[in-house]
């Protein structure tokens, strides 16, 4: 994309906040923020700049300011400059805009100090985010460049993971070809999880000791869930998918895998302008639950299963969230909606009517997890409802999760992840 392109894209959003904002006299200052020191050392963490910042000011650059001046109408940005002694360690800073050093003296030749009594800093961060939940051109090209980066690493996954590998070679591999790919870095920490690993949402490397981490070996006939995604011009990729690694799929595997796709199919064919993010999610969790009944490992009426969370205690997660230059980007909740505490919809990261330009994972999924289903008081609670003799010889099964990034728009529905086969077998 041109150079005057990228700088008609900032500008517009830019216009687009300061309408939202609808200021007359404040001082707004937009920090990218600083590098975190790593405790106890002189180490600092990979620096990533405030998504507010990366999205107006179009840089990823440490302690760098961007001011807007809505008396004046006026946008200014101030980046960090590099002294002598700062060059021998490192290169150069990158220079943009005013020396930072240079803020006080903007500030204070401002006809109105930015510091105003009971200034409430969540309107101009909800103006930011109804921003930029609507993707322009330049992040849907980022974004769709993101999920390239994926598909690369998912295809190498195709081709090599085999019984046997552990879970950490796969890691790599997949990485390798994000990197490969033109991806900056994994837009989150990747998760590939085999057997019963797959039952943790959040499995990743290293979370049990970073000193010694444990990797696991793929057994034969058991599912690898990988969740995983490259990250490209500061924007996220999100893909799951889960296959049964070196052996026909079991009738369960099998069941249970076509259950979750057609709960994702059904889902993607409502990211449409106008359905409400809550209810396509509640619709996902009756045809998870609905499968969970002619299993025979729920019983009763589907609504009902919904309403008493047993479904949940299968599928405990929200059927997606906003991507963007964070994999759970902002605005999932408007000013005014907040997280309820219903165990199907207590995880939902988006409560929202779905918008044309907005891009959501879609990812529902099904999971044996011992720490909910171990639990005396909730198998006490759901004696009735749950076939706890059914349940049981699965404790172990692991999880199946499968997840595309979808961009809604005023047509069909665009997969930005569909290039990425979903192979319920591999190796
Ligand atoms: N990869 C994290 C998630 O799917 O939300
Ligand atoms: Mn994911
Ligand atoms: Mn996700």
């Amino acid at each position: 994309m041109a150079n005057s392109d990228r700088q008609a894209a900032l500008e517009r959003r830019r216009q687009l906040v300061v309408e939202q904002w609808n200021l007359e006299q404040e001082v707004v200052l937009v920090r990218s923020g600083q590098a975190l020191s790593i405790a106890g050392s002189d180490l600092h963490h990979e620096f990533r700049p405030h998504p507010d910042f990366a999205y107006l000011a179009g840089y990823g650059v440490p302690e760098s300011v961007l001011a807007y001046d809505a008396k004046a109408r006026q946008w200014q940005l101030f980046g960090p400059r590099s002294t002598a002694d700062d060059m021998v360690w490192h290169q150069p800073a990158n220079e943009i805009g005013l020396p930072v050093d240079d803020l006080d003296d903007w500030l204070g030749s401002r006809e109105r100090q930015p510091l105003i009594e009971g200034w409430d800093d969540r309107k101009i961060q909800s103006g930011i985010a109804e921003t930029r939940l609507q993707k322009d051109e330049l992040e849907l090209s980022a974004l769709r460049s993101a999920a390239v980066t994926s598909e690369a690493g998912f295809s190498w996954v195709y081709e090599n993971a085999r019984v046997g590998m552990t879970e950490r070679e796969i890691q790599i591999g997949i990485e390798a070809e994000f990197f490969r790919a033109g991806a900056v870095r994994t837009a989150y920490p990747s998760i590939v999880a085999s057997g019963p690993n797959g039952a943790y949402l959040h499995y990743v490397y290293g979370q049990d000791d970073s000193l010694n981490p444990a990797t696991r070996t793929i057994q034969k006939g058991e599912l690898l869930l990988i969740d995983a995604g490259g990250e490209f011009g500061g924007y996220a990729s999100d893909v799951t998918r889960t296959m049964v690694v070196g052996d026909e799929p079991t009738d369960v595997q099998s069941f249970l895998w076509q259950v979750v796709f057609r709960a994702q199919e059904l889902a993607i064919d409502r990211c449409r302008p106008g359905e409400e993010w809550r209810e396509v999610h509640l619709d996902s969790a009756r045809v998870i639950g609905s499968g969970l009944v002619e299993l025979g490992i729920l019983r009763g009426e589907v609504d009902a299963l919904v309403a008493s969370g047993a479904v949940a205690l299968f599928y405990p997660h929200g059927l997606g969230h906003l991507i963007g230059l964070t994999v759970h980007d902002a605005g999932g909740y408007p000013l005014g909606r907040e997280p309820g505490s219903h165990p199907q919809s207590r995880y939902l990261r988006t409560d929202r009517t779905l918008e044309a330009g907005m891009i959501t994972s879609v990812e529902p999924g099904v999971y044996f997890i011992d720490a909910i289903l171990a639990d005396p008081s909730v198998r006490q609670q759901f004696e009735a409802e749950v076939v706890w003799d059914a349940v049981d010889p699965l404790r172990g099964f692991g999880g199946i999760r499968i997840e595309d990034d979808i961009h809604v728009t005023n047509d069909e529905p665009e997969v930005l992840s569909g290039a990425i086969a979903k192979p319920l077998r591999i190796g």
